[in-house]
């Protein structure tokens, strides 16, 4: 009704002929107007309701009635199909990574379903969120619904063909402060083609390119860990070099590999090569350097060239949220520290699913927020990355397992993911113990003073965020199914 007032045209669809003549009857009661209302599964809505449309809006959290992925997946497709070239698909859901990660609350500010409908989850696992509604006259009912996680639907919405998908948390374009009921997603059916999108990387993309690039950056990673790694390092003992920490990191990661002179390893984020030069140099592999600073790259160039490695290593520069090789192409997909740079973690592990040979090894480090950590704890942290949130353990296992990776066996550690956050506290106190000790000595000469300053304060907020548990990070190893 508020849309025919509006001055759009509409078609009211829905499964339940209960609903559509409720529908009806409150069109005429409330302004005299006349709803076309058309009874239509989603799944096959083509069949029922004729046309194209310039937006297909799915609100009040009706996508979570569906159960199974295929009729998800069927549905959005039929959505897509229904819209014109450049219609945009505007869907909502409940909050449902909040009440699994975090536990049910509610501001009630929007969507409730009146001052006295008290409504709060009865059962919640990954499979099922099941709603209890209770009423002032004592009634109660209830609403089972598939809890749909935020950057699920995204992907599902992508994987139909929807480039663009701009997600609101409570009406808001920006959420992180407070964590939404609602998300809105509005999904974008204009069709983009790879040349248009080329040389414009994504917003959290660039920020990390610009960073990266400028020469305070590379002055300040190639003195302080100096020039080879740019990682958390692994200390057997607290005041031990930076460079001798980083490189046992490296060791641990590739040990158990397997790798060889055949084997091809793709290194994700791959700053000056310090890795992929030990890879290439212990194991003779070949290995694919794609990392996204150009200014890093020169470097790891000659590098490379000085050590007489440029024959087993290509530097190639671009991002890992658009990998630019082919499907099942390499052995061994390896990464380390970069992660937490992107805006769309679920895009770069699918991109390394894709170009993984079955079978193929995943090993991979990251700064993350420990499980079940309140984002507002680590603000400072995400504010100087420039991003919304970060990975967590739980976040990659489960995405991975999505993706069909299984955990491998490694010394006894279960799970896949080795948690080693006491590390990441002695790494950044050692960085910063390092960055004082070099400034005294002249560092300031290379690097601003303005980009010390900040430094500092960041590396002082990644020690406390690791030392108050809120933040973690460890070595990630997984395998890639071969069905
Ligand atoms: C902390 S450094 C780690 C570098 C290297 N892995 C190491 O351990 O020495 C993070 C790296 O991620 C790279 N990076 C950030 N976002 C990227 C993206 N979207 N694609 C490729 N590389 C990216 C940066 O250029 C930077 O070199």
């Amino acid at each position: 009704m508020r849309l025919l007032e509006a001055g759009f045209e509409t078609v009211s669809a829905d499964g339940s002929a209960d609903m559509l003549a409720m529908a009806f009857e409150n069109g005429m009661k409330h302004g005299d107007h006349i709803l076309r209302v058309v009874q239509a599964d989603w799944r096959w809505l083509n069949r029922d309701v004729h046309g194209e449309y310039d937006a297909i809006v799915c609100l009040g959290n009706s996508f979570t009635h569906l159960f199974s992925e295929r009729d998800r997946r069927k549905a959005l497709a039929e959505f897509y199909a229904m819209l014109k070239h450049d219609g945009i698909l505007i869907l909502d859901q409940r909050n449902y990574d909040a009440i699994l990660d975090r536990g049910y609350s509610s501001k009630h500010t929007y969507y409730y379903c009146g001052e006295d409908v008290a409504v709060e989850p009865e059962y919640v696992d990954e499979g099922l969120c099941r709603m209890r509604y209770r009423f002032p006259d004592d009634s109660v009912y209830h609403l089972n619904m598939f809890p749909l996680r935020k950057d699920y639907t995204r992907r599902l919405m992508s994987e139909v063909g929807f480039q663009r998908i701009e997600t609101y948390g409570d009406f808001q374009h920006t959420y992180r402060d407070e964590q939404p009921d609602f998300f809105v997603h509005v999904a974008e059916k204009e069709y983009r083609m790879e040349e248009e999108e080329e040389g414009s990387y994504g917003g959290a993309v660039n920020t990390a390119r610009s960073y990266y690039n400028s020469p305070d950056a590379d002055a300040f990673y190639s003195s302080v860990w100096g020039g080879e790694d740019i990682h958390v390092g692994i200390y057997a003992h607290p005041a031990e070099p930076i460079a001798d920490a980083s490189r046992r990191t490296v060791e641990r990661m590739a040990a158990g590999l397997g790798l060889t002179e055949r084997s091809r390893v793709l290194d994700l984020g791959s700053g000056f090569g310090g890795s992929a030069r030990y890879l290439a140099g212990t194991y003779g592999c070949t290995v694919q350097a794609l990392n996204l600073s150009e200014v890093e790259n020169e470097r790891h160039r000659q590098l490379n060239a000085q050590r007489g490695l440029t024959d087993r290593i290509e530097v190639v520069d671009g991002s890992f949220e658009a990998v630019p090789f082919a499907d099942s192409s390499v052995d061994v997909v390896w990464s380390q520290d970069a992660f937490l740079h992107s805006g769309n973690r679920i895009r770069v592990l699918e991109e390394i699913r894709r170009v993984l040979k079955p079978g193929g090894r995943l090993v991979f480090t990251d700064p993350m927020a420990a499980d079940g950590t309140d984002l507002k704890g680590i603000r400072p942290i995400l504010d100087r990355i420039h991003l919304d949130d970060m990975g967590s353990p739980g976040f990659y296992t489960r995405e991975l397992t999505r993706l069909g990776f299984v955990p491998t066996e490694h010394e006894g550690v279960a799970g896949g993911f080795e948690d080693l956050r006491e590390q990441l506290v002695t790494h950044y106190g050692r960085v910063l113990e390092e960055t004082e000790r070099q400034e005294a000595e002249g560092l300031a000469a290379k690097v601003s003073s303005d980009y010390l300053t900040q430094m500092k304060k960041g590396l002082g907020h990644w020690v406390d965020g690791g030392e108050q548990r809120r933040l973690t990070w460890g070595i990630f190893r997984f395998t890639l199914t071969k069905g």
